[in-house]
């Protein structure tokens, strides 16, 4: 079994090292953890303790359990010595081979490759010490996994933020030399999945029958082939694939937002999402009570994201769903041409063998090319033929090649 030892430093992303680790973990990776002192303030020691199912190593004095010098026999078990997060301070250290606690004992002691992903506030991150401390360590073969942008903990809005647990993790998995390879590899694939949620007060909502199931499937077999995945989810109750990067949404203007947000590096997009396309036109603040006679529910529409997306999509892939219980071919081509998709996955969901809350669906895939009808399987084989007619299609010369193949006079023979 592959070793990472995880170091754990003071830092508020400490938290994020405990899904780091159990991500690791179920990529078959044994990980010990070291934390310094001031990481202890953020998560316990017992917290780690009992995740990694080995003890802590905290004290560089400490003898190990057969009695042996920890910080030698750690750093010699390890092929990659991973810290998430890492502070300014730690990488200070790191880059000026200070060694006074069991980290940094650690650092100098092993012949393991090392990757470091930094997090602090904005202002920190580019001051120029911390700089020239990334460039020594750089320089010296350590692997650094950028931190992300956004709110930080401290108020600020800037970079700083330790990266997803996602690409942490593929960050040591590539350092073990166990990189994801398949067809999908060097691809971000952004999945919708579930149902979304239109809150009506407090204790009513309006939404659908959608598990989730199709869409945690794609993510899935993206991951599988070797994609990056983001995955954005409404309320569900079955749990998202790991090594995948999970944004929770509730409804569809939040998940209009997460898949703005995070859409940017996408080459491929699968809007398998249930998305409501009305929600209440206010939401009550407080639970609403009856009153005699009829009720009325005045709606509007939501954000359609997958027309938004096809609207300015240029080399992005687009994939669109369309559930539909009559006309299901006529309607599906309309959606299709409407929101300007690269392939629509129709599904006839007034079958009781498929669709909503099974594990088996039975789809006819429709793209510029073909209508491709595919018989009743399992959602995660669905899935990777849906991947394998993104492929094809992706592999085709682009329209402009095409065009100008065929205004090329025909070469003499
Ligand atoms: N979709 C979306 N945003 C919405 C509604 C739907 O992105 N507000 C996406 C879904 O994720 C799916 C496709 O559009 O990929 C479905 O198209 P749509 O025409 O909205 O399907 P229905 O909601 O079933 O529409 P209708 O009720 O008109 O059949």
């Amino acid at each position: 079994m592959p070793t990472v030892v995880l170091g754990v430093t003071g830092c508020i992303g400490a938290y994020k090292a405990c899904e780091v680790l159990r991500d690791l973990q179920r990529r078959d990776v044994d990980v010990h953890v070291v934390m310094t002192k001031h990481a202890t303030e953020f998560v316990s020691a017992m917290t780690f303790e009992a995740l990694s199912r080995h003890p802590v190593f905290l004290d560089q004095f400490a003898l190990g359990a057969e009695g042996d010098i920890r910080h030698i026999s750690l750093a010699d078990a390890a092929q990659v010595l991973l810290v998430a997060p890492a502070t300014a301070n730690l990488l200070g250290k790191f880059a000026r081979g200070i060694a006074d606690d069991a980290l940094t004992t650690l650092y100098l002691a092993t012949k393991a490759k090392v990757v470091v992903a930094p997090a602090m506030n904005v202002n920190m991150f580019d001051h120029p010490a911390v700089r020239e401390n990334l460039d020594i360590l750089r320089a010296r073969g350590v692997r650094i996994v950028e931190p992300g942008s956004g709110y930080l903990a401290c108020g600020w809005l800037g970079r700083g933020r330790l990266a997803e647990p996602a690409d942490i993790v593929s960050a040591a998995m590539d350092a073990l030399g166990l990189t994801a390879s398949g067809d999908l590899a060097g691809e971000t694939v952004l999945v919708t999945a579930g149902p979304t949620v239109e809150d009506l007060d407090p204790v009513r909502f309006l939404s659908n029958r959608s598990t989730g199931r199709m869409g945690f499937a794609l993510a899935e077999t993206a991951r599988d082939r070797g994609a990056r995945v983001v995955l954005v989810a409404g309320p569900t109750s079955i749990e998202p694939p790991a090594g995948v990067d999970v944004v929770q949404v509730r409804s569809a203007e939040e998940m209009a937002r997460a898949v703005g947000d995070r859409v940017g590096p996408a080459t491929i997009v699968a809007m398998a999402a249930a998305v409501s396309d009305y929600r209440p036109a206010e939401r009550a603040p407080s639970k609403l009570k009856k009153t005699p006679g009829e009720g009325t529910l005045v709606l509007t529409r939501t954000p359609d994201i997958l027309a938004t997306l096809g609207k300015s999509k240029g080399r992005r892939f687009v994939i669109g769903f369309a559930a539909e219980t009559d006309r299901v071919l006529e309607n599906a081509r309309a959606k299709r041409a409407a929101k300007n998709a690269d392939l629509l996955v129709a599904n006839d969901v007034s079958r009781a063998d498929s669709g909503f809350a099974s594990e088996h669906n039975a789809a006819v895939l429709i793209d510029a090319e073909a209508e491709t009808e595919l018989p009743l399987m399992s959602k995660r084989a669905l899935a990777d033929r849906i991947w394998d007619r993104v492929l094809a299609l992706r592999a085709r010369p682009a329209p402009k090649a095409l065009a100008k193949r065929a205004a090329r006079p025909a070469r003499r023979k």
